[in-house]
């Protein structure tokens, strides 16, 4: 459920990906690369392994493998993480049947690279604060979507989510395919740190927290208005902090909407690394 930041431009998978390939060198180089060497590279570092700790003396690792999408005071490399932000909206804010009118906009990156299948650890924590999600995902320019969302209202539990639209879906199954998940290794919060993984292959993934598998989804198993709803396309990472105040649907499943009168003025979500295992 990453609502509003799943906007895709580009609709023809290889453009897409020579897209994405290009913007890992840097700015003058990958602007004097032809299509087809963009092509090229694009199939060489198909899924790279890569294990980055996301804190300020790793800076240019950082700016290599991600991207900001939001403005650039919305996070920080600091020394003991890299910080998202999420700030509270200017003016006076308005709740009305449970939902804001003004909603922040919290900080997101996506991965310069994109990966088909693979096992991706990230290691970070979010706010407790109801209406606040924290979220680190895979997500494709075909809208696929694999998630892990820290859900602020529900510090106790952490949630994990699929999107796969398909052309016979009336309207997105923000619902079907997600889950609230229970910590291994008894009662943990999502302000405090772990490392989730998404281990995504032809067949199933499977979600982790702290090592222990904690849901296996398969992919026969994802089958709705007669079509399967498996992530099967080229995805990035993004990692993100988002106010879920508004729509109504979302503030409820976000149990918000944000109470700005008692939440700080600034929350922030903190990433300490990201790991990047490859299936070939
Ligand atoms: C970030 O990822 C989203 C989702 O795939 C995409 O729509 C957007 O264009 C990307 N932005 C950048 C700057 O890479």
């Amino acid at each position: 459920m990453f609502l509003g930041l799943s906007l895709s431009c580009v609709s023809n998978v290889l453009l897409a990906r020579a897209t994405t390939v290009g913007s890992v060198g840097s700015p003058d180089r990958s602007g004097s690369l032809g299509l087809k060497e963009h092509y090229a590279r694009s199939v060489a570092s198909d899924c790279v392994p890569l294990s980055i700790t996301l804190d300020s003396s790793h800076a240019t690792d950082f700016y290599r493998s991600f991207v900001p999408v939001s403005p650039a005071g919305s996070y920080q490399l600091a020394s003991d993480g890299l910080q998202l932000f999420l700030d509270r909206p200017q003016g006076k804010i308005v709740t009305k049947q449970n939902v804001n009118d003004k909603v922040a906009e919290g900080a997101t990156l996506n991965s310069t690279f994109t990966l088909l299948y693979g096992t991706v650890t990230f290691t970070f924590s979010g706010p407790a604060t109801p209406g606040v999600v924290t979220a680190a995902i895979l997500i494709a320019d075909q809208h696929d979507e694999i998630d892990i969302e820290l859900v602020g209202g529900d510090p106790k539990h952490w949630q994990t989510n699929v999107f796969a639209p398909s052309p016979r879906d009336e309207q997105p199954l923000y619902g079907v395919f997600g889950e609230i998940d229970d910590y291994p290794h008894g009662q943990k919060s999502v302000e405090a740190t772990h490392s989730y993984t998404i281990d995504w292959n032809e067949d199933r993934i499977q979600w982790s927290a702290d090592g222990a598998v904690v849901r296996t989804l398969r992919k026969d198993d994802t089958k709705k208005n007669g079509a399967l709803h498996y992530p099967s396309h080229f995805a990035r990472l993004q990692l993100g902090i988002w106010d879920a105040s508004s729509p109504a649907g979302t503030s409820e499943w976000a149990r918000g909407p944000i109470n700005w009168d008692d939440a700080p003025r600034r929350m922030s979500a903190t990433f300490d690394s990201i790991e990047v295992k490859c299936p070939y």
